[in-house]
């Protein structure tokens, strides 16, 4: 198994990417499709963002959400900062680790987290910790490019990851609904498309634990 870099060096290369990432995604969010609207309008009441980056959903959440949201280069929140004072929307943006979430359990109503579990190296952590600070039956909704169902490009991500996993911690191949599944939540909605490779999901919480 690869080994990703250390966490001070994962900050160091997203504070770099922070300059010209809203750019650079310009050609991804095509094979997105509408998958930040899809996620963003569910959301409701007291909602976390994991992994906000430059902030690329803030302006597609319903007006009646409370935001918090982190990540951990703070030069990612510079962007995501500058983006919600644009927008006018309050936003409680701080730096943070999505392995070793700062907030108590069952504090949120929605926790969100798009494109940002592959950049994570304990993607299964990050998911209990979402599932932790969500209040019994909230929900989670993820999207992320995931492992395709093409055996060709499956290769084609294997390869990848030997470079990108070691020196970006971006991994192309993970399957965070399994997670989910394994943590008890009840998926109610899921989609993938563009040859597998992008997956989302809507999970909620068990009112009473599994
Ligand atoms: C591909 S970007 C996605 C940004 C944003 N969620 C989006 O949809 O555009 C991955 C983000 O994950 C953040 N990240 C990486 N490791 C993290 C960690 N352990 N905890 C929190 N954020 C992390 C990076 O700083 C970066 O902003």
């Amino acid at each position: 198994m690869v080994r990703p870099p250390s966490q001070d060096r994962i900050r160091r290369h997203w504070d770099r990417q922070s300059v010209g990432y809203d750019r650079k995604m310009d050609s991804a969010e095509r094979m997105f499709g509408d998958t930040r609207d899809w996620v963003c309008r569910q959301a409701v009441g007291q909602v976390l963002e994991v992994a906000v980056g430059t902030g690329l959903n803030l302006d597609r959440y319903p007006a009646h959400a409370t935001l918090t949201a982190m990540d951990l280069s703070p030069a990612m929140l510079d962007h995501a900062r500058r983006h919600a004072a644009e927008l006018g929307r309050a936003v409680d943006l701080r730096v943070g680790d999505a392995q070793h979430l700062e907030f108590d359990d069952a504090s949120f109503d929605t926790v969100v987290c798009t494109f940002g579990l592959c950049a994570v190296p304990d993607d299964e952590g990050a998911v209990g910790e979402m599932v932790r600070v969500l209040r019994p039956g909230g929900l989670l909704l993820l999207a992320d490019h995931v492992v395709s169902t093409s055996a060709p490009l499956r290769m084609l991500q294997a390869v990848a990851e030997v470079y990108s996993v070691r020196f970006q911690s971006e991994h192309f191949r993970r399957r965070p609904l399994l997670h989910v599944e394994a943590a008890g939540l009840t998926v109610e909605r899921h989609d993938r498309f563009n040859r597998g490779i992008i997956e989302r999901l809507a999970a909620r919480k068990p009112v009473t634990p599994p």
